[in-house]
């Protein structure tokens, strides 16, 4: 798969939203990258379904949201509703992990699993077969503009080492989140990440469609 760049909306201007999807999408963006906090698993308090809702009906590109929540169970089905393409939840979160993706594979949605840096690679390892995805979180989740953890791109390298052996059918996509931008992609991509989301580096920007297009080109897709 080629690599993919996925603006995070947490650092967008939320004022004219739909203007700035479409800013990403036209500079070539791989998906919309939509943070769920619940201000419970994480200090901070962001949106719900009703903006994956209003933004299926602005852009084509896939909805990737990641649910930093602490009972992810009992809003999957909302987001499914609401049009999200890919779902994430974290492995430090509540609820039985299997059944989760159960239902997100019934429902033909990307199946997505998230790690925090305090939480080794092995605790995911078990799910691998299961997933289309892993994030790989290179900040602690909460707050957009932090800086980048790179002591974490040794659990990309690991997950990938895993997959090997594991010779699965379809290629794992692993999403790496937070802190990305132009000084720290190349060794994501180096690492073996294939999908980067980027949220200060491309809203913060002067210009986020040209933010878009560099990390694009950076990321060699
Ligand atoms: C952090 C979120 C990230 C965040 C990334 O909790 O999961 O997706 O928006 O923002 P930047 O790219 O600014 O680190
Ligand atoms: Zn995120």
């Amino acid at each position: 798969m080629t690599p993919r760049i996925a603006p995070s909306i947490l650092s967008a201007d939320f004022s004219r939203l739909g203007e700035q999807v479409r800013v990403v999408e036209e500079a070539g963006a791989g998906q919309v990258h939509i943070d769920v906090m619940d201000g419970h698993f994480v200090p901070n308090l962001t949106m719900g379904p009703v903006v994956v809702e209003a933004l299926r009906s602005t852009t084509t590109l896939p909805l990737d949201v990641h649910l930093m929540i602490t009972d992810p169970e009992d809003y999957l089905e909302s987001f499914i509703k609401a049009g999200a393409d890919h779902i994430s939840f974290h492995i430090e979160a509540e609820g039985d992990k299997g059944a989760m993706l159960d239902l997100l594979e019934e429902r033909g949605v990307g199946k997505g699993l998230a790690v925090n840096p305090a939480t080794p690679a092995e605790e995911i390892l078990e799910f691998l077969p299961r997933l289309d995805m892993v994030v790989v979180m290179t900040v602690n989740p909460g707050f957009g503009g932090q800086d980048f953890l790179g002591d974490n791109l040794d659990k990309v390298r690991r997950i990938r080492q895993e997959e090997e052996k594991l010779s699965l059918e379809k290629k794992l996509n692993i999403e790496v989140d937070g802190g990305v931008d132009r000084g720290t992609i190349g060794a994501c991509l180096e690492a073996g990440a294939d999908i980067f989301v980027a949220g200060s580096a491309i809203f913060g920007a002067a210009d986020p469609g040209a933010a878009t297009r560099e990390l694009i080109e950076l990321a060699g897709s």
